[in-house]
Parts: structure tokens; sequence; C-alpha cells
């Protein structure tokens, strides 16, 4: 008799219960994924696949949504993809309607009463579609809004912060299954290193207990503050910056030594490789080696 597999909600709620996180790492197109794909088999660690909405345009979100779901079935892999960052009803709805496991709605730079009516909405849509998506909401703001590599130091102000009693309010209005608190960290990596309010993250997590809190912002954190994150309650950690890094140069130094190569999966293998290195270093880090 074989064991079914845990599904998303089920891995997310055992990473809280050991204190380990799943690694979600961006793609924005095969190589990427089969990097990932790679690093989650060789290690067998669960891994959420996100594409923002900018990433979901260029691939087709359907297409996406099948390319994981084929590789989840043919090789047994406990991966998932989450519509990641969605600043609309529309795109979160879009995601929903092809199929995503997860959805994670971004309305943190609205009021947070229009935040959690839309966001509330956004639950109810993916419920009437099946139980098993999980849905992610964010509270408080990233001041950083795309990977880059900012040339300057950047200050996080205190008020872009999640506020405890704000986060309790936000999940228990919207029924939330996972919960983005702003917490010190910057998409992308600045000039500084980024300080995670560590006291903010066990505060929050003391009061929701249940919910899954999510750490954005992976890549330019400290090793050891993600960890202390993780020991704290955070339970699933974006990293995009530093697998797009590892990417681009690998990609840059594959056609700098093969000028005359014009067959694209060649120039792409040490891209995948360099994809595939930096995924296993993270998924290291969260404690999410071994898990399935
Ligand atoms: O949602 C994506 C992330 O939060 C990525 O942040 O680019 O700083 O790793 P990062
Ligand atoms: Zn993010």
């Amino acid at each position: 008799m074989t064991s079914a597999k845990p599904n998303l909600k089920e891995i997310l709620s055992q990473a809280l219960a050991g204190r380990w996180a799943v690694p979600h790492f961006n793609i924005s197109d095969m190589a990427m994924l089969k990097g990932l794909i790679e690093a989650a088999a060789e290690t067998r660690a669960p891994i959420m696949i996100g594409t923002s909405e900018g990433e979901s345009d260029f691939l087709g979100r359907r297409a996406a949504m099948a390319l994981v779901k084929a590789i989840r079935k043919e090789l047994g892999l406990s991966i998932f993809i989450n519509a990641d960052h969605c600043h609309s009803m529309a795109t979160a709805k879009a995601a929903i309607d092809a199929g995503y496991d997860s959805v994670h709605i971004d309305l943190s730079k609205l009021p947070l009463e229009e935040n959690i009516a839309a966001t509330k909405e956004v639950v109810g849509y993916a419920l009437a579609k099946s139980p098993m998506i999980s849905v992610e909401g964010e509270v408080g703001y990233l001041v950083t809004d795309s990977s880059q590599v900012y040339k300057q130091a950047i200050t996080v102000p205190k008020e872009s912060l999640a506020k405890v009693e704000e986060a309790v309010r936000f999940v228990e209005e919207t029924a939330v299954d996972r919960l983005a608190p702003a917490v010190g960290t910057l998409h992308g990596i600045a000039a500084n290193v980024p300080n995670i309010d560590i006291e903010r993250v066990h505060a929050i997590s003391k009061a929701l207990r249940k919910t899954i809190l999510v750490l954005h912002g992976g890549s330019g954190a400290l090793d050891e503050q993600i960890k202390k994150a993780i020991a704290a309650g955070i339970a699933n950690v974006h990293f995009s910056t530093d697998i797009r890094l590892a990417y681009t140069a690998a990609l840059r130094q594959s056609l700098a030594e093969h000028p005359d190569e014009t067959t694209p999966y060649k120039l792409l293998a040490p891209v995948v490789l360099a994809v595939k290195t930096k995924a296993m270093e993270k998924i290291k880090l969260l404690g999410a080696a071994g898990r399935v």
C-alpha cells in the first residue's frame, strides 16, 4: 500500500512544526526551472516555484502550471507553483483559473481595509475552486519593488513593517493560509545588509500560531538572520535575485567562452548547473533537505 504524498498545505504545516522552511524560487524560463528541479531532486526537498505577474505573462500561466504539475507527477517531486505578488484581483484570479497550487495576493501598499477586503475575495474565489489552494496575503510592505542590485544603501522605514495587531486582524478577517509580514528584508540586494526584526517575527508567530509566515526578500539577507527568523516562526522563504544573478553570470560566461556555439541547450548547461548549485545552498540553509 502506498501512502499519498503530503500536499502543499501539509508540507508547510510540517515545516512550521519542525522549525524549518519551504524554499520558494522564482522562474523566468525552462533552464531556471530545470536547475531548481535538479536541486530539489538531489536534496529531496519540497520547493515552491514562483511566477510573478511579469514572469507569468512571459511564460503563460497555463503552460507554467502544466510544466510544474507534469514534473511533480513524472518525477514524484514535491514541487508546487505559486502566483507570486499578484497586485490585482484579475491576476490572482487568472492564476487560480489556470490551476495554480497557490496564489499570493499582494495589496500591501493599499490601506489595510482595502487590502483585507480584496484578499478576502481572493480567499473565497480560491476556496470555491479547491480547498487545496494555499492563499498568501501581505501586511506591511517591502520598500524595494523588483529583483535588482542597488548601488546605494537602503533604509527600511519603521512604518513599512507589519504591526502585530494588524497582522492578527488581517488573518482573522481574510482567513489566508499564509501571511507575508514585512519584517525588515528588501526585494533585491542593497549595498547594506538588511536587518530582520526577529522580535517582530516572534511576536507575530506567537499571536498567529498556525498561520504560515512567509519571508520575502531572501536574497541579500544574512544566513544567520534567516536561520533566526525560521527559529522565530518563518516557514516559507522567497529567493529570486540570488538565482537570477547565478543564472545571468553563468550565461554571460558561457556565451563568452563559446562565441561560435549556436545550440541553446549546450550554452545553457552551465546555467542550469549554476542555478542548481545556488538553489541547493538555499535549500540546505532553510533545513529543507531530506524532508520528502
Ligand atoms: O517574491 C520574491 C522574493 O521576495 C524575492 O526576493 O529577490 O530579494 O530574493 P529577493
Ligand atoms: Zn517577494
